[in-house]
């Protein structure tokens, strides 16, 4: 039981040395920022100061959300991708395991001899036997090793592209709408262009509809 419970845990310790779970943008910072950055601009104007606020906030609010969606995505990716590995090789760990358990245990069954040159013969053709077996055993670990060291830095690569992606996307859309936000304070009023999305249809010609 505490075997199999093992590599499990291993692998959220990997995961969560590697990618912090928490999104690193704080988006309550950056709405204090641009308060501060924008303190009495349009507060002249209450009326429009409440306008433009109730206009953009949810707007930013969605941004953020997407943002801690898509790096939830990542993480969860980033996770899975770690548990495939783990279990990929859970196996040969459990047979190393199992040599070390299969070594200890006959290099202990010498000392129930209670002649000494019983005991010490036993130690002697025991230790020979399994030094063969220990050998083999620390060969291949090194080499099991290294091929999940590869495999982590692959999955850490994608994870990093992936977080940073969506950390340009938070940061692009929240730019673009602190910049509206800013406009409307100035009394500069135009249509929010919100979240452009991108909707695909398929028919006989794909075509491509920003709205
Ligand atoms: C693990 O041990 C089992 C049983 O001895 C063997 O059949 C299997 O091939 C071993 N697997 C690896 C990856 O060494």
């Amino acid at each position: 039981m505490l075997f199999k419970a093992l590599p499990l845990f291993l692998t959220i310790g990997t995961a969560l040395a590697l990618m912090p779970l928490k999104p690193k943008i704080d988006s309550d910072r950056s709405l204090v920022d641009f308060m501060l950055m924008s303190r009495g601009v349009g507060s002249s104007n209450p009326a429009l100061n409440q306008y433009c606020f109730n206009r953009y906030l949810p707007i930013l609010k969605d941004i953020t959300d997407q943002y801690e969606a898509d790096y939830g995505k990542c993480v969860d990716t980033y996770k899975a991708e770690c548990e495939a590995i783990d279990a990929k090789y859970y196996e040969p760990r459990e047979n190393f395991t199992a040599t070390a358990k299969e070594t200890c245990d006959a290099l202990l069954k010498c000392d129930g001899n209670v002649h000494y040159v019983d005991a010490f013969d036993c130690f002697a053709s025991t230790g020979s036997e399994y030094s063969k077996k220990l050998f083999t055993l620390s060969s291949d670990a090194g080499e099991y090793g290294g091929i999940v060291r590869e495999l982590y830095r692959a999955a850490d690569t994608v994870a990093e592209f992936c977080a940073n992606y969506a950390e340009r996307v938070y940061w692009e859309n929240t730019d673009r709408t602190y910049a509206e936000l800013q406009k409307c304070l100035n009394g500069d009023i135009v249509e929010p262009s919100s979240n452009p999305s991108i909707i695909i249809t398929t028919t006989t010609e794909s075509q491509t509809t920003v709205v």
